[in-house]
């Protein structure tokens, strides 16, 4: 596999710091995923099961107007019909093989993926095939919405997802992806675009500020920041215009990891929501 690489960006990487380039994190989270996806769910199994877990005892918290409650036994028995389910669109992104797509798939009508690395995404469509689900309820697509406008490949990334299809999602979500990405206040601000106004939410899952991971780990070249605090999350939030009732809690699950290379870390994981302001309000500078 190693023998014919074709890559031609790795010449330039031996020692530059990580904010040198728009593409440094691109290239070798595309490459590091890539290699990751066939073994993602197994390697992490116990834990994508007790985010899941997580996720769905704060569809309260996340505070979407979801598709499925149990709730809804206010409305009586009068109605002869079934009624029809409440349309609610989940874009998730840096999707990987789906957690939060599987966590929320029961409260809403349609999840749409997206991931840098076409290996996760073909994942994602395999799990979503076997489960007996259509593209029209759970696909994932391959692309960076993260990129900034200088980036040559910006326009043609934006172009792939300029469908109406692509927009007016009630909920945006990353998990875990943020601090993968070199701009993550830009990635924040690309899905408050493409939420509803007024009512969309933005949820991100990521790590609370935590240790350098050591340089030996094989993903420590895709690991851009070391956990966010708090202040910086909601500023984050404010500035993407995605403010509105901000909420940050900490999970009861804890990322554990050793390989036999590494040694053993632990990590905090936070849930932040915030929803989209009626008006845009935000300098589009
Ligand atoms: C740790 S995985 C998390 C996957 C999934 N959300 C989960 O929680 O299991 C990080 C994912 O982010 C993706 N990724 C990294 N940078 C990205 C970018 N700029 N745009 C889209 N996806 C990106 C990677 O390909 C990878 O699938």
């Amino acid at each position: 596999m190693a023998g014919h690489s074709h890559s031609h960006f790795h010449s330039h990487n031996h020692g530059h710091p990580h904010e040198q380039s728009h593409h440094h994190g691109e290239t070798q989270n595309r490459e590091y995923f890539n290699q990751q996806a066939s073994t993602y769910d197994s390697k992490h199994q116990k834990t994508l099961d007790q985010l899941v877990e997580e996720i769905r005892k704060r569809v309260g918290f996340i505070g979407v107007d979801w598709a499925d409650e149990e709730t809804s036994d206010e409305e009586g028995g009068e109605k002869d019909e079934k009624k029809e389910k409440r349309e609610v669109r989940l874009l998730d992104y840096a999707c990987g093989t789906g957690l939060v797509s599987r966590a929320l798939a029961p409260y809403t009508t349609q999840c749409v993926g997206i991931d840098l690395s076409e290996n996760m995404a073909a994942t994602y469509n395999a799990r979503a095939a076997n489960q007996g689900l259509t593209p029209q309820e759970m696909l994932a697509h391959t692309g960076n919405l993260c990129l900034p406008e200088s980036s040559p490949s910006y326009q043609s990334q934006t172009g792939l997802f300029s469908a109406p299809d692509f927009f007016n999602f009630d909920i945006a979500a990353i998990c875990l992806g943020f601090h993968h990405f070199d701009h993550p206040d830009l990635a924040a601000k690309r899905l408050a675009e493409r939420l509803k106004p007024g009512s969309g939410v933005l949820m991100i899952l990521d790590f609370l500020p935590h240790e350098k991971m050591d340089s030996s780990h094989p993903a420590s070249e895709t690991v851009i920041h070391h956990g966010f605090s708090q202040e910086q999350i909601h500023k984050i939030f404010e500035q993407a215009g995605v403010g509105k009732d901000f909420g940050f809690e900490e999970l009861a699950v804890v990322f554990n990891r050793a390989t036999e290379t590494t040694p053993k870390f632990k990590r905090k994981i936070f849930m932040a929501r915030g929803t989209r302001a009626e008006f845009n309000t935000i300098n589009s500078s």
